[in-house]
């Protein structure tokens, strides 16, 4: 469903700022793969999901979407590929739209009729329909303005919105680190529910390790813009905290494993 190739992209080529965020880049995820992705401050997970978003051009390498060549289109000829939900809950959706209609946007993504119309009656029974999986009582609120909503309902209706057209790959690049335990706990819940009901292949970065190991059927560790560790099935079943600790000092040559991968 994805394949990196040899990506690099250096940020302020040839400047004293320059900074090679991916270095010789490989990752093939399979359809269904659900990868949790971990690795310091500055590894390059960000810029891994910016790139295959395409939201900068890469210097080397291809970058291939469900059999596609991607790697020279643009951001916005992709984004009918993709799903993303970012760390700030304020970046999703559009906050002084209601919930129907951000809903009703995201599905006419791609598609020449907008808004202008209205939303039908069907329309509206489908999103009450999807809303209630939520279970955030979102349903009865189809036109609560979205800027209303608290942080974790609109990552859960962000979300929602990122699934609704079957993307080929989900990108959640920390989409829970700007909530409260409890509401991360829920929205994490809802998005492999939501993996799951729509069979995605997603990427998702976390710092929290023990969210790694939970979600997934496979775990990469990112270090100095390369895939340093990659594993999956049984034997990812079977890792625990210390042992993610022990691979990191090992991949990264560092013995400040606890400082650099930020434990919660
Ligand atoms: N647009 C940019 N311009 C210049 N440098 C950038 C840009 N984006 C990222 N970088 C640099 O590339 C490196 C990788 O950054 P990236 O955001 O991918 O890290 P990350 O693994 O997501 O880290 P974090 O866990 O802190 O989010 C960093 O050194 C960062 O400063
Ligand atoms: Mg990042």
């Amino acid at each position: 469903m994805l394949e990196l190739k040899n990506i690099c992209k250096t940020f302020n080529p040839g400047t004293i700022n320059a900074k090679t965020a991916l270095n010789e880049l490989n990752l093939t995820l399979a359809d269904g793969d659900f990868v949790t992705v971990i690795g310091g401050n500055g590894a390059g997970k960000s810029t891994m999901l910016n790139a295959i978003a395409g939201v900068f051009p890469v210097d080397e390498g291809s970058i291939v979407i469900d059999g596609q060549n991607v790697t020279r289109l643009s951001e916005h000829r992709r984004a009918a590929l993709l799903g993303r939900v970012f760390q700030d809950p304020m970046m999703g959706t559009a906050p002084t739209m209601m919930i129907e209609e951000n809903l009703a946007l995201a599905a006419r993504r791609g598609q020449k009729r907008g808004l202008k119309w209205g939303i039908t009656p069907l329309e509206r029974a489908d999103y009450r329909e999807l809303l209630r999986t939520l279970d955030l009582g979102l349903e009865d609120r189809l036109t609560s303005k979205v800027g209303l909503l608290s942080g974790g309902q609109r990552q859960a209706l962000t979300l929602l919105m990122a699934a609704l057209k079957q993307p080929k790959l989900l990108l959640l690049d920390e989409h829970t680190a700007a909530l409260d335990p409890k509401t991360a706990a829920k929205v994490l819940e809802l998005s492999e529910q939501i993996v799951q009901e729509n069979h995605l292949t997603t990427l998702m970065i976390t710092h929290n390790m023990k969210d790694a190991i939970a979600h997934g059927n496979r775990l990469i560790m990112m270090d100095a813009g390369r895939v340093v560790v990659d594993i999956a099935g049984e034997e990812k079943k079977k890792l625990t905290v210390p042992d993610l600790l022990a691979l990191f000092s090992r991949a990264s040559g560092s013995s400040e494993a606890n400082d650099k991968l930020l434990l919660s």
